[in-house]
């Protein structure tokens, strides 16, 4: 039976255009079920959009279209993004379908009938941008301390979540399941808000219409918070199929970016206690990928889309550049220059290289034929060591350092060319050994390198004559030295990666 692997991306809001940042998260969910498939487990990679609350329901208004055709296109555009970054998710969900209204009702609806949930009045200061309320002693000169804008006044009678009650049965879970957040940082960052000590949160709204109705009191709607984080047990069939959703949860994976912490963190463990389900077993949390020192957002217009950077260094570059750049997990800068950079040096140089220098060489040597490679090769237990930090590395969520360790090994083989000269040397034998151990390398980094960059691997898994493709392959066994079976026509082909020109 194959192993389960169950991740998540948050749901983004349609109030705005699929933006590098969305794409961050995306790519890096994307890269990691792609290294899990090739482990051959039974992946379930979930991604959608967010499509209600008041963040939503005013740029529908700004467009003047109404909510629902405002995200019908909104979403549009997200699977449109992610079509063109080559995306496996495997369901993407919108919260306005209505199996999500359903399951939103019934998670929603266990928890009030099991008592958690209580009609109280709420007054507060909300931001709309954020999407949540802030006390007084949170503002910053009495505006929201992360947009920098007018908060407004609110003043409702609501339902409310008793997430008081959960304080001491969160630190003990948490206690009892030391990383179910990931990195430690983040854990105590989250123990830190649950330390304080937790308000009740108001969960409905009677002030909008664009929402799912709370079914005992259909004036309200559920605010969007409560509804969103409520997909990641829609898509796996909770309350509506039961073998189905006890395959997937709780062993999730759910990938955020580090602002919304406290949602995941606090409230959906607290919230899954209370609907009677297990929290998720692993919520990791990324920081920002920053442009100019700042995040992106639609108020400092500072957005770059995936498809303007696509245009430019094709789509396996920009999986790469986003995967292997910066330490997934703290915070990066993004500059166009370092992805040139970054571009004319792993891929034009070193992987680029490696395949225009073997398929050269063994045109000219070997009559285009590729040598298998000998058993004895120095690159077989260099390429063993690689595999082996690169597979440690994808199971620690940590595509940079897999990434740098497979690009370690391209390293080795170039530079064992380098000491080789196979293009000095008569052809015979020796020759041969060198250039066979070379394809096992490009063989061994299609496979490896697969996740990120699935297209241009195909690519080179073709020129080395290989049936099928390095994404149907097997780990760990087609890491092992000695797959190349030689005797391949080699093809030589214009440059993967042509090199660019500095910024
Ligand atoms: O928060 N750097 O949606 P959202 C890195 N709908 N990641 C970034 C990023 C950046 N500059 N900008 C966005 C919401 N992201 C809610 C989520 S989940 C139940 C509901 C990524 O459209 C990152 O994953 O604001 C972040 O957490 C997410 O997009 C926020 O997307
Ligand atoms: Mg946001």
């Amino acid at each position: 039976m194959p192993r389960p692997f169950y991740l998540t991306t948050p749901i983004y809001y349609v109030n705005d255009a699929p933006h590098i940042g969305h794409a961050y998260t995306t790519v890096a969910g994307d890269a990691i079920c792609r290294w899990h498939r090739l482990l051959g487990d039974d992946v379930f990679f979930l991604t959608g959009t967010d499509e209600h609350g008041l963040k939503v329901a005013q740029a529908a208004e700004a467009n003047g279209v109404e909510p629902q055709e405002w995200t019908d296109r909104t979403s549009e555009r997200f699977i449109g993004a992610w079509r063109q970054l080559g995306i496996t998710y495997d369901d993407f969900i919108r919260t306005t379908e209505p199996r999500h209204h359903r399951t939103v009702q019934q998670f929603l609806g266990a928890i009030y009938d099991r008592g958690d949930i209580e009609l109280g009045t709420y007054e507060g200061s909300y931001c709309v941008a954020c999407e949540d309320y802030y006390t007084e002693a949170q503002l910053i000169d009495g505006a929201c301390p992360v947009h920098h804008r007018p908060v407004t006044r609110m003043k409702e009678q609501n339902y409310f979540f008793k997430l008081s009650r959960y304080t001491d049965r969160l630190l003990e879970w948490y206690e009892a399941n030391p990383d179910a957040v990931r990195p430690a940082t983040k854990r105590n960052e989250a123990l830190g808000f649950i330390k304080q000590g937790l308000d009740d949160i108001s969960i409905t709204r009677t002030s909008l219409r664009w929402g799912v109705p709370v079914p005992w009191d259909p004036g309200h709607v559920f605010y969007v918070w409560y509804d969103a984080l409520v997909n990641y047990v829609t898509a796996i069939g909770y309350g509506d199929d039961d073998a189905r959703f006890q395959r997937w949860w709780p062993a999730v994976h759910h990938l955020i970016g580090k602002e919304i912490l406290r949602f995941h963190c606090v409230w959906w463990p607290a919230m899954c206690m209370a609907a009677g389900i297990e929290p998720p077993g692993e919520v990791f949390v990324h920081g920002w990928l920053l442009v100019g020192g700042e995040k992106m957002s639609k108020t400092r217009l500072n957005h770059i889309a995936p498809a303007d950077l696509v245009a430019d260094f094709g789509v396996d570059a920009y999986r790469y550049h986003f995967l292997r750049d910066a330490a997934f997990g703290p915070d990066g800068d993004f500059s166009y220059e370092g992805m040139v950079a970054r571009y004319n040096a792993d891929l034009a140089n070193n992987l680029g290289n490696l395949l225009s220098r073997v398929a050269t060489v063994v045109t000219k040597k070997c009559g285009g034929t590729g040598p298998a490679p000998p058993a004895d090769s120095p690159l077989a237990a260099i390429t063993a060591d690689a595999y082996a930090a690169t597979a440690a590395a994808w199971d620690r969520l940590a595509p940079h350092e897999a990434l740098e360790a497979t690009w370690r090994l391209i390293h080795e083989a170039n530079a064992h060319l380098e000491a080789e000269e196979p293009w000095k040397a008569e052809p015979g034998p020796a020759v041969d050994a060198v250039l066979g151990a070379a394809l096992e390398v490009l063989r061994i980094v299609a496979v490896l390198a697969s996740p990120a960059m699935p297209e241009a691997c195909d690519e080179v898994w073709r020129r080395l004559g290989l049936p099928g493709s390095p994404t149907d392959q097997r780990l760990p066994e087609a890491a092992t030295w000695g797959g190349y079976p030689g005797g391949l026509p080699v093809e030589k082909g214009p440059p993967l990666f042509p090199r660019m020109q500095p910024a």
